[in-house]
């Protein structure tokens, strides 16, 4: 694949062959042309392949994602797969190795990317004489000056604080109040910063807290806060009414640039121009270990692809393990960006698999449908429907709105969908009849938390889901009949936006 540093397995194809000439030279000359042929790999099967699956294995490679955790304890103190930690680079490696040690069933590719990333070890926000208990710093945002407090006026912004005009000419050495909306918070810390002010304090549309992110950094951005419609509201009526409002700020964060990697591992065999391609995001946020976000999907495929590594297939098997999920779909959209129209089309489909083990599950299926995404998501997602019905199990329709790696894909007019189990949103009662478990309750109630360990899976889910993944895999690696073929149209359709965005969210990430 162009724009991809192939990291070539020569080193180990070259062991191999040295070995297995040590091996012919100890054994007696075999009668050539009698000689028993290789035993060819059965062609894959779906019934076998998802019998190949087991919970147990799932559960022991958890354990082991743990244990790698681990490793980000010295900079975060506690168990953290976040980008640039010790327990990604730890979590990179052990998938590397694991596809390493299947020969060369599969080639494998490291692609490096530049990525954004973002520690806030402490943060302080005081309006007045009170400290506003939903006050938060956004994600990747700056320290206030000499990671110290700074006192300064607290000023309310015009408007939804977009326009250069809505900031107050005073704003210089203030600290700016501004309305959640119709801008990215990035863009509004960059005005507030271009406007002199020392820090700015985004507060919420409605009443609830307000967690975000700036996105990509800025020079210009300033140390800067999210806060609930509730906290803000007094303030705001007192500003209005001329009064003066005296503020602190303390943010100590760092913001790094630095350079991660997405995890290709593709057939050698099948059909190159026919590509089946499945991924999962093998980081977690800061603040957690991720064993379900994602560990339950990075884990699912490194053992699907270990036991497909048994069967010939016909058309090619491509696996990803995206990087920077948690930073806003990061790795998949480098990776998509980076395809050359001849590559994007011998992708058929993409599928995604991200959290697939949650606690208090959902079978849930990404409702892609074929007039509002690439032709093909709609088949796909049938698979998944009808593989459930014939397990005698429920499923539930969810948006296909660009929260996960699949994002980029649909943009850019291959087909898409996937399968999960749930995130921060709360099991509805109908949900609770029908997959058991708590209504009322959080699908994760881990989700992005420190909790979110090996006991935050639930193993039956996970087996199950990982035997659909399976499933998939090997429907489409038998065989594309009967799945729309990719167009040059399809391509186009897509970039004219009969697929847009439709939500305030890149991946987990609030960012308007
Ligand atoms: C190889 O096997 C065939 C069939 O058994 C036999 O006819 C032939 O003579 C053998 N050749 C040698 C070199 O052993
Ligand atoms: C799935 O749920 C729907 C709605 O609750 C219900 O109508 C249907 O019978 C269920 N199917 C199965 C197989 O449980
Ligand atoms: C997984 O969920 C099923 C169904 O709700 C439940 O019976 C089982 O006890 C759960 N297992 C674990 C390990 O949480
Ligand atoms: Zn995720």
């Amino acid at each position: 694949m162009p724009a991809l540093k192939v990291l070539a397995l020569a080193g180990l194809s070259v062991l191999g062959a040295v070995s297995a000439l040590q091996d012919s030279l100890q054994r007696p000359l075999v009668n050539v042309t009698h000689a028993p042929a290789i035993k060819p790999k059965p062609l894959v099967d779906s019934e076998a392949l998802q019998a190949s699956i087991s919970g147990d294995k799932l559960l022991a490679r958890a354990e082991e994602l743990y244990e790698i955790a681990k490793l980000g304890e010295d900079e975060y103190n506690h168990p953290t797969r976040v980008i640039g930690s010790e327990g990604h680079l730890g979590t990179l490696g052990y998938i590397y190795t694991a596809l390493a040690r299947l020969g060369d069933y599969y080639t494998l590719s490291k692609q490096l990317f530049p990525a954004v990333t973002g520690n806030v070890f402490e943060f302080r926000l005081v309006l007045g004489h009170d400290v506003p208990e939903s006050a938060q710093a956004m994600g990747l945002t700056p320290a206030t000056k000499a990671r110290q407090p700074e006192r300064g006026d607290l000023l309310l912004v015009a408007n939804d604080g977009c326009n250069p005009d809505d900031y107050p000419p005073t704003a210089r050495g203030k600290i700016l109040l501004i309305k959640r909306g119709s801008c990215s918070f990035g863009a509004k810390s960059e005005r507030a910063g271009h406007a002199g002010a020392i820090a700015a304090v985004i507060y919420n549309s409605d009443r609830g807290p307000l967690s975000g992110t700036l996105g990509d950094p800025s020079a210009f951005h300033v140390a800067t806060f999210g806060l609930s419609g509730d906290d803000a509201a007094p303030v705001v009526a007192k500003l209005q009414s001329g009064a003066r409002v005296d503020a602190s700020a303390y943010i100590d964060a760092t913001v790094d640039r630095i350079t991660t990697t997405n995890i290709i591992a593709q057939t050698t065999a099948g059909d190159p121009d026919h590509c089946v391609m499945l991924g999962g995001h093998s980081d977690s946020v800061a603040e957690g270990p991720g064993i379900n976000d994602d560990g339950s999907g990075t884990l699912a495929l490194l053992e699907v692809a270990t036991q497909l590594a048994g069967f010939a297939v016909h058309n090619c098997v491509r696996f990803a393990w995206w990087s920077a999920e948690e930073e806003g779909l990061l790795g998949s959209d480098y990776y998509v960006a980076a395809l050359t129209p001849r590559e994007n089309r011998r992708i058929r489909v993409f599928m995604d698999y991200d959290m697939l083990a949650s606690p208090n599950f959902a079978y849930q299926v990404y409702d892609a449908r074929n007039d509002a995404n690439p032709v093909g998501s709609q088949e796909l997602r049938d698979l998944y429907v009808d593989w459930y019905a014939a397990q005698g199990l429920n499923h539930t329709f969810i948006a296909f709105d660009g929260r996960s790696d699949y994002d980029a894909f649909i943009r850019n007019g291959i087909p898409g969908g996937g399968i999960a189990t749930g995130a921060e949103g709360l099991k509805t009662e109908a949900e609770a009849g029908v997959f058991g478990g708590t209504a009322g309750l959080e699908y994760d109630p881990c989700y992005h938390q420190l909790c979110d360990d090996v006991a935050n899976l639930n193993a039956t889910a996970w087996e199950l889901n990982t035997k659909l993944v399976a499933h998939s895999v090997a429907t489409f690696a038998r065989s594309f009949e009967g799945f729309p073929e990719r167009t040059d149209e399809g391509i186009q359709v897509a970039k004219r936006g009969a697929y847009s965005r439709k939500t305030k969210y890149r991946g987990s990430k609030l960012f308007i």
